[in-house]
């Protein structure tokens, strides 16, 4: 028997709405689900603010004082809390009122324990990345390859890639690896852009970033 001409119609339009609501699962899935699952979160050990320690602050410190660099030129990285007891000296006698002082002074500063910070932008063993050639010679911004710390009031979410291992500050934001900023990604080929857009291809040969 011939099928009426409405029942095709209507089974076209089903597979429609089939095909439709596959293809929406599968974008939700594939762009919001797996990204989510793909990175585990963890929260730094202590909620320390650079708002709250920066030039325009009653701490009133630049970043140099805290982030410097060595005499022979390599970078101190985040500081140990020796630099913290310049002024949280006391474990019985806080500074303000915050609870994360409190926390900061009994957890850390009394039993004289340093403070196991999570580093966002830290690669793998292999390469050799020199603060002093971007910092002090090229004079970047930290901002440029970080983002906006100095006015944040506390330190961002760390994740983690679950399957490479990368922090998402290293791998990028973004999973088609599409880039709106520089620091949205930190891999091999954003450093090789930036050398070339500066001119400095000579950069771009492997022993120059690897040791
Ligand atoms: C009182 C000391 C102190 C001062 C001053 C300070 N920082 Fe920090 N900085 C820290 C500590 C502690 C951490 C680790 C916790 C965190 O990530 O927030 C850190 C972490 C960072 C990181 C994260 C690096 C990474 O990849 O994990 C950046 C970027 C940074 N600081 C930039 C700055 C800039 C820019 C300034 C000046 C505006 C500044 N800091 C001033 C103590 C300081
Ligand atoms: C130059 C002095 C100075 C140094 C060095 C310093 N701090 Fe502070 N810090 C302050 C002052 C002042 C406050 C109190 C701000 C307030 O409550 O008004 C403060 C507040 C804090 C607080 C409470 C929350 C907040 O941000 O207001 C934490 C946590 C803290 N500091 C952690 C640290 C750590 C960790 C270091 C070392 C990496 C450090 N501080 C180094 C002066 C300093
Ligand atoms: C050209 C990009 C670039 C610029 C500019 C830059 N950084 Fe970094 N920073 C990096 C990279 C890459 C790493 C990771 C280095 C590694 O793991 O070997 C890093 C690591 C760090 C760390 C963590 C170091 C550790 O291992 O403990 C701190 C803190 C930091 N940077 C602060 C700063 C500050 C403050 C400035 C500005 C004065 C700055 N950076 C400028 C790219 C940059
Ligand atoms: C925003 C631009 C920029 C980014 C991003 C960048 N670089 Fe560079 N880099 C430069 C410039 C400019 C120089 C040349 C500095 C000079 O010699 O004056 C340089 C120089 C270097 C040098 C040579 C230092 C020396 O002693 O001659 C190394 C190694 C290096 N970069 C590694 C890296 C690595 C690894 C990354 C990525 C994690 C990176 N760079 C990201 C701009 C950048
Ligand atoms: C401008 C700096 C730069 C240059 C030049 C460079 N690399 Fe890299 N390389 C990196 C950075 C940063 C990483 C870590 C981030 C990533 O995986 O992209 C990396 C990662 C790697 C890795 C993966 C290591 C791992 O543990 O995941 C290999 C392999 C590698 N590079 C080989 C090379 C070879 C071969 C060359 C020369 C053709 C080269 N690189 C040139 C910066 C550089």
């Amino acid at each position: 028997m011939e099928p009426d001409s409405k029942q095709v119609r209507r089974s076209s339009k089903d597979g429609w709405i089939f095909f439709l609501s596959g293809f929406i699962g599968a974008l939700i899935v594939g762009w919001i689900v797996f990204p989510a699952l793909l990175y585990s979160k963890k929260n730094q050990p202590l909620n320390f603010s650079h708002a709250s320690h920066g030039p325009e602050s009653s701490a009133g410190l630049e970043c140099k004082e805290c982030h410097s660099f060595h005499e022979d030129g390599s970078f101190s990285g985040v500081p140990g809390i020796a630099k913290c007891m310049e002024c949280h000296e006391d474990p019985e006698s806080p500074l303000g009122e915050d609870p994360e002082e409190v926390k900061l002074l009994t957890d850390y500063i009394k039993p004289g324990k340093e403070i196991p910070w999570l580093i966002y932008s830290r690669q793998p063993d292999c390469v050799y990345f020199p603060h002093i050639a971007h910092v002090t010679m090229a004079q970047t911004e930290c901002r440029v390859c970080h983002g906006d710390f100095a006015a944040r009031k506390t330190p961002p979410v760390y994740k983690v890639n679950r399957l490479t291992g990368y922090s998402i500050d290293i791998w990028g934001r973004n999973i088609a690896g599409y880039k709106k900023n520089t620091w949205d990604r930190m891999k091999m080929d954003d450093c090789a852009q930036c050398h070339r857009q500066k001119g400095k291809e000579n950069n771009n040969a492997c022993f120059v970033c690897h040791k």
